[in-house]
C-alpha cells in the first residue's frame, strides 16, 4: 500500500480526461476511410521556405549552434526579432532587455505564469480558450477566471463573421477582484479566429492599467491577419508597462516542431519571465534559435509576411467553398488558419454506435467522430475548449485547421460532400 502511495502521480497531471488530441488520433487509426484527411491539429502540411530550412541545416555546421545558448536566447535572434518588431512598435525595442526567447510559446507562456503568479492569484481567460492556458496557470497555484466571448446569435443559421464573437464588458469587469494578477488575451484567437479590435484592446487595456492587471497577450498568429490588426502592447506607455506580448517562430515560419518562441515586454517583466525559463529548461534549442534570427533577418527581402498571409487566405477562401455548396454555416476568421463551422443542420443517426470516450462528451465530439467515420476527415471539437458548463456555447462547431497543401484541401473537400445525406435543408 505504503508503495502504491509513493507511486502515486501528482493531482495536476492525474485524473485528467483522455485529450482531445489522443481521442481525434485513435478515431482517425481505427476509421474505415483511410486515409483520413486530417485538418485537426493546428501542424503545417508543408515545409518552411526554402532559405530558413537551408539556415537551419547550415546552423547545424556551427560549432557554437550545437551547444547551450545564453539562457535568454543567441543576441542574433533577440537582436534579429528587436528589429523586426521595433518598426510594428513605433520605437525601438531593446533586444537585451525587453525580449527573452522561449522553448516555443507555450514554454514561454508558463514562464510568464511561473515568474508571476502565486497560490491564489487569479487569472482571467477568455472562453473559448487554448487549451494549454490551463494547466500552464493551474501549475503555480493560479486560480483560473472564465469570461465568455459569445458566439454570434445566428450562428447557426446563417454565415457569420469571427468579429461577431464579442466581449461583454460588464461580464468582464465584474470578473475582475483585488486577487487579479493576470489577463490572457489571444489576438487573433484560436480556434475563433478573431481580431480583436483596436477598440476592444483599449478596453480591456485601460481595465488593466485601473486596476494593475499584467496582460499576457498571445499573439503567435501575428503575422496571418486579413483586417487591420492592432498590437495590446502599442496602446498607451501605460498599457505597454504591463504587456508581454508572446510570439512563436513553429507559427511565423511553418516550423511548429522547433519549439522556439519568445516573449517581449518590459524589463521590468521580461525578467522575471526569463528568471523561470532559466529553472524550466536553461535554454532553448540553438540551431534553430540561429535559424529563425536568418528568417527574421531575410523575411522582408524575401517577402515572405506578405506572401504567408496571402498564401492563408488563399487557402481558407478556397477550402470555405465547401460550406456554401453543403449549405452549412461558417464563422469567417479575421486571422489564423482555423475555421469554425456550425454544423446544427448535421442530424447523426439517433443508434448511431459511438465509443465509450466519446458518447458521454458534448455533441461535437460525436459530430467529430462521425465526420472521421463516415466522411474522412479529421476535425477538432472546439468544447475541448471550454468549461463543462460553457460547453453548450461551443457543442455544435468544428474546428478545421487550413495549413495544408492545396491537394489535402481539395481531397477534404471532395469527401465533406458525402456529408449532404446527413444535411437538414
Ligand atoms: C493560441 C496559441 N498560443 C500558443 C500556441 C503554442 O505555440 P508554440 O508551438 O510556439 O508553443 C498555440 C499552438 O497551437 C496556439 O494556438
Amino acid at each position: 500500500m505504503a508503495a502504491r502511495a509513493q507511486l502515486k502521480p501528482a493531482a495536476r497531471v492525474a485524473g485528467r480526461r483522455q485529450d482531445v488530441w489522443s481521442i481525434v488520433n485513435e478515431a482517425a487509426a481505427a476509421s474505415p476511410k483511410q486515409p483520413i484527411v486530417n485538418m485537426g491539429q493546428g501542424f503545417f502540411g508543408y515545409n518552411p521556405p526554402e532559405f530558413i530550412i537551408n539556415a537551419a541545416k547550415a546552423a547545424l555546421d556551427q560549432v557554437d549552434c550545437n551547444q547551450y545558448s545564453p539562457t535568454r536566447g543567441r543576441p542574433r535572434l533577440k537582436k534579429a526579432i528587436a528589429d523586426s518588431y521595433s518598426p510594428l512598435w513605433g520605437r525601438k525595442l531593446d533586444p537585451e532587455t525587453e525580449v527573452t526567447i522561449t522553448t516555443g510559446a507555450n514554454e514561454g507562456m508558463l514562464s510568464a505564469f511561473m515568474g508571476f503568479i502565486e497560490e491564489g492569484d487569479e487569472v482571467i481567460i477568455f472562453e473559448p480558450f487554448f487549451d494549454q492556458y490551463i494547466s500552464n496557470i493551474e501549475m503555480p497555484g493560479g486560480k483560473i477566471v472564465y469570461v465568455p466571448l459569445h458566439p454570434p446569435p445566428n450562428g447557426d443559421k446563417q454565415g457569420t463573421s469571427a468579429a461577431d464573437w464579442t466581449i461583454d464588458f460588464a461580464e468582464l469587469e465584474a470578473a475582475i477582484t483585488s486577487k487579479t494578477k493576470m489577463i490572457v488575451i489571444n489576438t487573433p484567437h484560436n480556434p475563433i479566429g478573431k481580431v480583436f479590435s483596436k477598440d476592444e484592446l483599449l478596453k480591456i487595456g485601460e481595465l488593466c492599467v485601473k486596476n494593475s492587471i499584467i496582460i499576457l497577450s498571445d499573439e503567435v498568429y501575428d503575422r496571418l491577419y486579413y483586417v487591420p490588426f492592432t498590437r495590446m502592447a502599442t496602446l498607451s506607455p501605460e498599457i505597454e508597462r504591463l504587456t508581454l506580448t508572446v510570439g512563436s517562430a513553429g507559427k511565423n515560419f511553418y516550423a511548429t516542431g522547433w519549439r522556439v518562441g519568445w516573449l517581449i515586454g518590459p524589463p521590468h517583466l521580461i525578467q522575471y519571465v526569463a528568471a523561470a525559463h532559466t529553472r524550466i529548461c536553461y535554454s532553448s534549442v540553438s540551431p534553430l534559435q540561429e535559424a529563425a534570427a536568418i528568417g527574421f533577418e531575410q523575411a522582408d527581402q524575401e517577402n515572405f509576411w506578405e506572401g504567408a498571409k496571402k498564401e492563408m487566405k488563399g487557402k481558407m477562401d478556397q477550402f470555405n467553398t465547401i460550406w456554401k455548396e453543403l449549405d452549412l454555416p461558417f464563422s469567417d476568421p479575421d486571422g489564423g488558419y482555423f475555421v469554425l463551422v456550425n454544423m446544427a443542420k448535421v442530424k447523426v443517426p439517433a443508434d448511431y454506435p459511438f465509443p465509450n470516450q466519446v458518447k458521454d462528451r458534448p455533441r461535437d465530439f460525436k459530430l467529430c467522430w462521425f465526420l472521421i467515420q463516415e466522411v474522412g476527415v479529421a476535425a477538432i471539437p472546439p468544447t475541448e475548449f471550454y468549461t463543462d458548463q460553457n460547453a453548450h456555447i461551443g457543442e455544435d462547431w468544428l474546428r478545421f485547421a487550413v495549413c495544408k497543401e492545396d491537394e489535402v484541401l481539395d481531397r477534404a473537400k471532395e469527401r465533406l460532400r458525402d456529408l449532404k445525406k446527413y444535411i437538414e435543408s
